[in-house]
């Protein structure tokens, strides 16, 4: 355990440390990518191109920190980081690598103000929380290997079919390349798929909700083409133009904590924008095969008809719950938005709801949820990049 004295001056030099975040991260990334290129194959560089990744990792251990006499109090939050850690192979051996970066970094920021003494402190406090997310990964990691049909890190899959949803959305099923069924997720979880792309000099990680219920022998992911920005997407445009039943791909093993809690029969909503769909479809799905009498509602946003995916799915899903509905609404269209009049004609609050879709309509979804009266603990949500802090008014 630290001193009192190592803790006073942790506890001292965060708020320091936060005034010079961006410099210590950019700083952090600069020198341990230059150090350790290997890394680049692990990490997504779109995420650090727009910086949405930067801030993450240290305000995590600046958070940590000033919780380090209760670790327990952020366990929710290291729970949900070792997720996706372990869905992209981060190892133990990993973390001094890491550690010794970051006090570099906030050395050479500091300059002369970092002493010896505050930074021997954040040695022995990043020790402590390294150690604390080392535990849970490596928990993680054994219960991924020795479910039936699992295992950890990476495995082969090969595309067994192919499937378009909608003018932008596209179906991969995908089959274990050695024969083996695939282990039983829960629904709302993710996987990481990795790809050498020709030309390129690093492997691509991108994650993907699978987007059906447990299915014995394969998974399905959905894809969007993210072929609107500049530049556009490198790994959805590649799955969608290149890879073809019969190819190759890695993946890693289910993981995440979005998930359905199965056991409940009291009201659940899903509520999902554009691509955001997906993880809604393994759990409606699940919801339809096994609690069908389940209060059940599907409200969905889309742009419009074309962009819109899986609604026969859903519908004939619908029809075959007694307790379902289920409505969309097209942006394009006039009175094309969920409203807070929406959500309180269609959410029933006394349930829980599953929100996922790009970070502005997740914002204002479950700000509105919480002004009908809904808790944290009952809105539950997912964002398809690295985590960012909900901005409510
Ligand atoms: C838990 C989770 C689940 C997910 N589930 C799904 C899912 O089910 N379906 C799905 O389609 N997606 C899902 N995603 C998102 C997915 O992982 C990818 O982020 C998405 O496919 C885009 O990847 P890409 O390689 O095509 O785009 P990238 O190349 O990663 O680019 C993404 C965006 O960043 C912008 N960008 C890239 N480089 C720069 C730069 N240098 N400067 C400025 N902007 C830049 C691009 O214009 C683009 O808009 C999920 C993500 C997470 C974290
Ligand atoms: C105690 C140390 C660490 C902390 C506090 C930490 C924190 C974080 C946080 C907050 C995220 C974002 C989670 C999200 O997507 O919502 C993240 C993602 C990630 N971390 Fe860590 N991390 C640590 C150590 C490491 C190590 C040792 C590695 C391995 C080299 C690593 C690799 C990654 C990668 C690859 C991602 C995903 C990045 C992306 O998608 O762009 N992390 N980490």
């Amino acid at each position: 355990m630290l001193s009192e004295q190592t803790k006073a001056i942790i506890k001292s030099t965060v708020p320091v440390l936060e005034v010079h975040g961006t410099a210590i991260t950019t700083t952090f990334y600069r020198n341990l990518f230059e150090a350790h290129p290997e890394l680049l194959n692990i990490f997504n560089h779109a995420n650090q191109a727009k910086g949405r990744q930067q801030a993450a990792l240290a305000n995590t251990v600046y958070g940590a920190a000033l919780h380090i006499d209760n670790l327990e109090a952020i366990l929710p939050a290291v729970v949900q980081i070792a997720n996706k850690h372990v869905s992209l192979g981060v190892k133990a051996e990993h973390y001094p690598i890491v550690g010794e970066f970051l006090l570099k970094a906030i050395k050479e920021v500091l300059g002369d103000a970092a002493t010896d003494d505050i930074i021997n402190a954040w040695a022995e406090a990043y020790g402590v929380i390294a150690a604390a997310f080392i535990g849970v990964e490596n928990d993680m990691y054994e219960k991924m290997a020795s479910q039936e049909n699992g295992w950890s890190f990476f495995k082969g899959f090969t595309v067994a079919r192919k499937v378009k949803e909608s003018e932008n959305i596209t179906s991969f099923y995908l089959k274990p390349s050695d024969g083996a069924n695939v282990p039983a997720y829960k629904p709302g979880q993710y996987i990481s798929v990795r790809l050498a792309i020709p030309g390129e000099k690093y492997l691509f990680n991108r994650q993907y909700s699978l987007s059906q219920a447990v299915k014995p022998d394969e998974f399905r992911i959905s894809v969007k083409r993210d072929a609107d920005n500049d530049p556009n997407g490198r790994v959805s445009i590649y799955l969608h133009d290149e890879i073809n039943v019969g190819d190759a791909i890695e993946v890693s093993a289910p993981a995440g904590e979005f998930v359905l809690d199965t056991t409940k029969q009291t009201p659940v909503a899903f509520v999902s924008g554009g691509v955001g769909i997906t993880p809604m479809m393994s759990m409606f799905e699940t919801v339809a095969t096994m609690t069908p009498e389940r209060p059940t509602m599907f409200l969905h946003a889309a742009r419009n008809e074309t962009l819109h995916a899986f609604d026969e799915a859903i519908q004939s899903y619908a029809a075959s719950m007694p307790n379902a509905s289920y409505k969309t609404l097209y942006s394009d269209q006039p009175q094309g938005y969920i409203t807070r009049d929406v959500l309180k004609e269609m959410v029933d609050v006394t349930g829980d709801v599953y929100v996922c879709g790009p970070v502005p309509f997740m914002e204002s979804m479950i700000q509105e949820l919480r002004v009908l009266g809904m808790t944290d603990e009952q809105i539950h949500f997912e964002f398809f990049g690295p985590a960012v802090a909900i901005q409510t008014i």
